[in-house]
């Protein structure tokens, strides 16, 4: 029987969150309600609330936070776990908190999309352990304080099953937010990625949200763009289905037309797009197992030419 948890039986870990965007502030008040763990934001700016809005039935839900914040990496001191939620591409950037942060001890939780987590973040960590964790909610920043979560399907994040992914399921113990921990998380990650890759280069480079989806010649490039990454996926290890390109085009199309993606909007902002951990990833693992990506390759150039065009990383 599960022991009931109270401030005596359970261990409070330090927990920094790095990025506190519209994944990381989500997690950031997910823990700071549950009061189970000594929680501290890295920030650029420094803040001392935190709200969330989350839906609750057909109401929303406002929900404030005192929160403890630091902006410069020189005051942080190691800590038992770091939540690493910048974009794939502002990682490098947040190298000084990492190594402020991290010691061998320490474990990374990789709040971001792609499927290179521990390559792009290990180097950064002063040897500590890095796992990947997929995430199913939808965060949205609303202002620098203030974040808005939506819940879809029946898990929030996603680990594997592992001493890490056991132990960051714990960590989130009493957050509220649905933990899944996978047998078979290459897989899973594989099958996020392929959602991914099509709907996020489609709508950055038309400059249209997600009802572009539905035209049938978009939907012709979208089976090619899968039949090139289903075949990387599988040289890859993930086990997705005979008709997964079908099954990733029918989850789109579940998905209101009205919806942007991540890269649609940070294309309109002028802001940096992720594309070397989702197309440039696909093309990547492609070239290490002798996989054409024609297609993919083909979006990565005008991605990247794009990105180029937006100067700094955003
Ligand atoms: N949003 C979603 O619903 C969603 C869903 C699934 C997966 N994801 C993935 O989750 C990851 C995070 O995405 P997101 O949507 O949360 O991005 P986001 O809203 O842009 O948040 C990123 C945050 O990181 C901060 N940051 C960047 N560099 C930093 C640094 N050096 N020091 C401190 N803070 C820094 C940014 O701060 P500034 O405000 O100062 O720039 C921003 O607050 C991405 O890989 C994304 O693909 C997102």
């Amino acid at each position: 029987m599960a022991v009931p948890l109270s401030p005596r039986n359970q261990h409070r870990f330090s927990v920094a969150v790095v990025g506190l965007g519209s994944i990381g502030g989500v997690a950031a008040a997910c823990l700071a309600e549950a009061d189970r763990h000594e929680v501290i934001a890295c920030t650029r700016a420094p803040l001392e609330r935190l709200t969330l809005e989350r839906e609750d039935g057909a109401t929303m839900r406002m929900l404030e936070f005192p929160l403890r914040s630091l902006a410069d990496p020189a005051a942080a001191k190691p800590v038992d776990w770091v939540l690493l939620c910048t974009k794939t591409h502002q990682t490098e950037s947040a190298a000084a908190w990492l190594a402020r942060l991290c010691t061998p001890q320490t474990r990374v939780a990789a709040l971001q999309n792609g499927i290179d987590h521990v390559a792009r973040v290990g180097p950064l960590t002063n040897g500590a352990t890095v796992l990947p964790v997929i995430v199913y909610y939808n965060g949205e920043r609303l202002a620098p304080d203030r974040v808005r979560m939506r819940q879809a399907g029946k898990y929030d994040l996603v680990v594997a099953d592992d001493a890490s992914g056991r132990a960051f399921a714990k960590l989130l113990d009493g957050t509220g937010l649905r933990i899944l921990i996978s047998d078979d998380f290459t897989t899973l990650l594989w099958r996020k990625l392929l959602i991914n890759a099509i709907a996020n280069p489609i709508t950055a480079l038309t400059l249209q949200r997600q009802a572009v989806l539905r035209r049938p010649d978009i939907q012709e490039l979208c089976h090619a763009i899968l039949a090139e990454a289903i075949a990387v996926a599988r040289a890859n290890g993930a086990r997705v289905a005979e008709d997964e390109a079908s099954r990733s085009i029918a989850t789109l199309m579940t998905f209101s037309g009205e919806l942007g993606t991540s890269m649609y909007f940070d294309r309109l902002a002028g802001r940096r797009m992720e594309v070397e951990a989702l197309t440039g990833a696909i093309v990547a693992a492609g070239e290490r197992h002798g996989i054409a990506t024609p297609v993919n390759r083909a979006l990565l150039a005008l991605l990247r030419a794009v990105n180029d065009a937006a100067g700094k990383a955003g």
